[in-house]
């Protein structure tokens, strides 16, 4: 995620599900299969609640207000992935940049509620995410992440981004990582 473009969040988090279930170990809906659709306003609350779970540090997270606006910017591709009961288990958001005629997609962030990691769901949205990215034109897709994040490097390693470059304190109190997917030349 790149944090410069960020404000900081303030620190929040509901554990509920608009339906007053709540979401977290032992209780969501069984997985039997997932999809990804584009997020709507009206899922801002779930994912806020995603990135509470997903992220230990509240500075890497986006409130919620972030969250709208993103969902509501043209510029902004947001998915959710769902099960088949529509329960809302992921959120991945990317922004599209045109500099020279050149355009290129930046992810922001790819979450997964904890319980369900390890599920390929993480992988679902980011191909989903990078597929409507090169929909729209985009010829080059960046990312940072924490040089610590294992699991995250693995995902985007194993989608075809490459470190670019390593960038010392991006996140204050750790490095990032650059990486890149050329999409065409
Ligand atoms: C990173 C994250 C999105 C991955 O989502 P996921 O649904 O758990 O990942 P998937 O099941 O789709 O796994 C896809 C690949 O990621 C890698 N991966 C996933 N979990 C991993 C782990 N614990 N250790 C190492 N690699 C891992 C593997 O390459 C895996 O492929 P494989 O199953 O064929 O080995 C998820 O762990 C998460 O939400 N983490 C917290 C938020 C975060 O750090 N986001 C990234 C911010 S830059």
């Amino acid at each position: 995620m790149d944090r410069q473009l960020l404000e900081r969040p303030p620190t929040h988090g509901p554990s509920l599900l608009p339906t007053g279930r709540a979401i977290g170990p032992g209780c969501g809906p069984p997985i039997r299969e997932t999809n990804v659709r584009a997020a709507a306003l009206a899922d801002a609350p779930i994912i806020m609640a995603i990135e509470a779970l997903a992220f230990v540090n509240h500075f890497d997270r986006f409130s919620g207000r972030q969250i709208r606006r993103l969902i509501a910017n043209p510029r902004a591709r947001v998915c959710v992935a769902i099960n088949d009961r529509e329960a809302i288990l992921g959120w991945c958001v990317s922004l599209i940049r045109t500099h020279e005629r050149c355009r290129s997609g930046r992810v922001y962030s790819v979450a997964v509620c904890p319980e369900y990691a390890g599920l390929g769901i993480g992988r679902a949205m980011l191909r989903w995410m990078v597929n409507q990215l090169e929909l729209s034109g985009v010829a080059r897709v960046y990312l940072e992440v924490r040089t610590d994040n294992a699991p995250a490097i693995g995902l985007y390693h194993s989608e075809g981004f490459h470190i670019v470059c390593r960038l010392p304190n991006y996140y204050g109190d750790s490095d990032g990582l650059r990486m890149r997917r050329i999409l065409s030349d």
